[in-house]
């Protein structure tokens, strides 16, 4: 009796793996979880509230504007009293409206209004989960904390149709439900780990600085994937607009030097993985007062010096941490570029991606990289940030000997 219990608020999409869902509900109950069910108007085409309901063993909620509900249960305290909401078919359009945060039924406003971890399990014509936009609102979702299982390759309803888009399995979902319900502590319990994220600004002025196109995605996705880990995580982040993952601790800084300070004041440490772009260089002398254009006279000429190198500083540390990863944003010879940092830094792994214009990296949601190692090089296939952030935690556990590899 893994669930015993736990409150499972199940969300049934208009899909037509809706069927599988029954399934899933004598899964959940039979590990001694207490299902409720909520069914879109699309998933009463598919399976009816009565087959649902007397497998929940309750009733089934489907309006939102229901006078009786309102009063009673409603959507909020339907989304309260839960221990984890659960959607399963997660239709795009289910996927959608929490990316966007619309609400015109009831499910739509049970995923805003919760407070509590939503997992999704994904169903769709592969066409359809390819689809950029459907790419597009996975990623937010991911970044939103939402937890995802499946979509698996297989053959789908439609006759001739395969591939990514099949619902996981039920007892896949149960798996996953059992995971963040019951965690375990994780292959990064009691591991310090720091991060760095996003670009630095570089004063000229009160007013001017020096940027660059990082948006912090990355990093903070690897902050967040290292604390599901179970890592205690301390994210040194430059000025981004992404927001803090809520389980990492983070500092937030403007200049290299100020990161560099930050990152500091965490050592000793496990592991360090050092995301950010940093700039290499900062006006000589940022001045007190916003600089005046003078009719007639010259521009301001700016005199560069240099910041301080943090990944080969650390690298070369007497407190260097068991593990040092450093990023190499290249435009050109990646990979060249990536092994002579890699000996330069001190650094055990260098993790090139190419951020050349047509590579969509820099303030993208996709990256395609490479893990440059002594001994050799492994090229990841074009993915999400977050699934990099994902299999990069991966590596640092079998890298501090926390997983078997
Ligand atoms: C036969 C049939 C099968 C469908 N299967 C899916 C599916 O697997 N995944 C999906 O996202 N939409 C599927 N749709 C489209 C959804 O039912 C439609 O987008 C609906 O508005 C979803 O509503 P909901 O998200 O409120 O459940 C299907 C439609 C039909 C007619």
């Amino acid at each position: 009796m893994t669930l015993s219990g736990k409150r499972v608020l199940l969300i049934v999409g208009g899909g037509i793996a809706a069927y599988k869902s029954l399934d899933l509900i004598r899964r959940l109950r039979e590990r001694g979880a207490a299902v409720r069910a909520v069914m879109t108007k699309a998933a009463c085409e598919f399976v009816t509230p009565l087959s649902v309901g007397t497998l929940t063993a309750d009733r089934v909620f489907t309006e939102l504007f229901d006078r009786d509900d309102e009063h009673d249960v409603g959507h909020i305290r339907l989304s309260r009293e839960a221990d984890l909401v659960v959607v399963a078919p997660a239709t795009a359009d289910l996927m959608a409206k929490l990316a966007n945060g619309l609400v015109n039924d009831l499910a739509s406003a049970i995923l805003l209004a919760t407070d509590k971890k939503v997992l999704m399990a994904p169903a769709m014509n592969p066409r359809m989960w390819a689809n950029p936009a459907a790419k597009r609102n996975r990623a937010t979702l991911e970044r939103d904390g939402v937890a995802f299982v499946g979509p698996n390759r297989g053959e789908m309803a439609e006759r001739g149709e395969a591939g990514e888009g099949r619902m996981a399995e039920p007892l896949e979902i149960v798996a996953a439900v059992e995971r963040l319900l019951s965690p375990s502590p994780g292959p990064l319990a009691g591991k310090k780990i720091i991060v760095t994220s996003g670009p630095t600004h570089e004063p000229i002025d009160p007013v001017r600085y020096i940027a660059n196109r990082s948006s912090g995605k990355q990093g903070h996705a690897i902050a967040a994937a290292l604390a599901e880990l179970g890592a205690e995580v301390r994210l040194v982040s430059g000025p981004v607009g992404t927001s803090d993952p809520a389980t990492v601790h983070a500092v937030h800084v403007e200049t290299a030097r100020e990161m560099m300070e930050a990152v500091r004041a965490e050592l000793p440490a496990d592991a360090a993985i050092f995301v950010a772009a940093v700039a290499d260089w900062r006006s000589e002398a940022a001045a007190g007062e916003k600089i005046k254009k003078k009719p007639g006279a010259e521009p301001p000429v700016l005199r560069m010096v240099e910041n301080p190198d943090i990944l080969a500083t650390i690298g070369h540390d007497s407190q260097r941490p068991y593990l040092v990863i450093g990023f190499a944003a290249e435009t050109h010879d990646l990979l060249a570029n990536a092994k002579a940092k890699l000996k330069k830094k001190g650094a055990d792994l260098i993790v090139a991606n190419d951020v050349s214009a047509e590579g969509g990296a820099m303030g993208g949601d996709l990256n395609r990289v490479s893990i440059v190692s002594t001994a050799g090089v492994e090229e990841w296939p074009q993915m999400s940030k977050e699934e990099v952030a994902r299999r990069l935690a991966r590596l640092v556990a079998e890298r501090l000997k926390t997983i078997e590899v």
